[in-house]
């Protein structure tokens, strides 16, 4: 894993949107995974605002987003779906039709499950993942005790996910159970991994991801058998890190061709 520590959220969400903007120049048929939740907003900010006055052209990416409500009104505030037309399809040039999100709605879940993974394989595979990672450890929606070879199905949520998104629903209890996930398996499979992750509250489930053994506990510890994962954190989430210094000596001596 590569560990980038920033002073706060904004220098680190433009180093992640440069990152983002470099594969989408140098391949314009690229295949991006998205994430939702807080972590990301500022990210997806910065690439409308590149998209605005520096000409990010996203005319011919895919997108894929990880994971979505099960039962819930792609219309409802708190869908995925709301999610991403407002913080970034809706502000960028991408082709609605190579736009993937899963559809919490569809009648035969498993099947629709595989279908889902066929398209990814389809596109020739993900590209880059945006990942946030939640307190208890997820990415995607892989709650602790998911497999780490999981593909994409139907999970459910736990109450401390369950309570931490809460807001767009007006309170915990209207937070549906279920959702459908990529699976651990699935996010492996991405070229490159792009784990973001901000604030206090964040520190400990970084620390167990970066210097914690591989657990199904914690299913983002998993990205230590990745070959390509770039984990950019703010101060506070770094601030349980047991090797921060070495994160950052690593950071500043970069050889030029390896910086972005
Ligand atoms: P957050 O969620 O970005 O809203 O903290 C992250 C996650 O649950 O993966």
């Amino acid at each position: 894993m590569e560990i980038i520590i920033q002073p706060d959220v904004e220098a680190a969400s433009r180093l992640a949107a440069r990152f983002v903007a470099r594969l989408i120049r140098d391949k314009s048929r690229a295949v991006l995974g998205f994430a939702t939740g807080q972590t990301p907003l500022p990210l997806y900010e910065e690439l409308c605002r590149m998209h605005r006055e520096e000409k990010l052209d996203f005319d011919r990416i895919t997108s894929f987003n990880l994971d979505e409500y099960v039962g819930l009104d792609p219309a409802h505030p708190g869908s995925y779906r709301t999610y991403m037309w407002t913080h970034l399809f809706g502000r960028i040039n991408i082709d609605p039709g190579r736009v993937h999100i899963p559809d919490g709605l569809a009648p035969d879940i498993p099947l629709y499950c595989e279908k889902y993974e066929d398209e990814i394989r389809a596109a020739g595979g993900i590209d880059l993942q945006v990942l946030g990672i939640g307190t208890d450890g997820h990415i995607g929606f892989n709650e602790p005790s998911s497999s780490l070879v999981s593909r994409t199905r139907i999970k459910t949520l736990t109450v401390e996910t369950r309570r931490d998104n809460a807001r767009l629903f007006g309170g915990e209890k209207k937070v549906p159970h279920h959702v459908i996930t990529m699976g651990l398996g699935t996010i492996m499979e991405c070229r490159t991994c792009l784990l973001l992750a901000f604030g206090a509250r964040k520190a400990e489930a970084v620390a167990q991801t970066v210097e914690g053994p591989v657990s199904a506990m914690v299913p983002a510890s998993i990205l230590q058998l990745h070959g390509r994962t770039i984990v950019i954190i703010d101060e506070e989430a770094s601030s349980r890190l047991r090797r921060s210094e070495y994160y950052r000596y690593v950071y500043e001596h970069k050889p030029d061709w390896q910086k972005v």
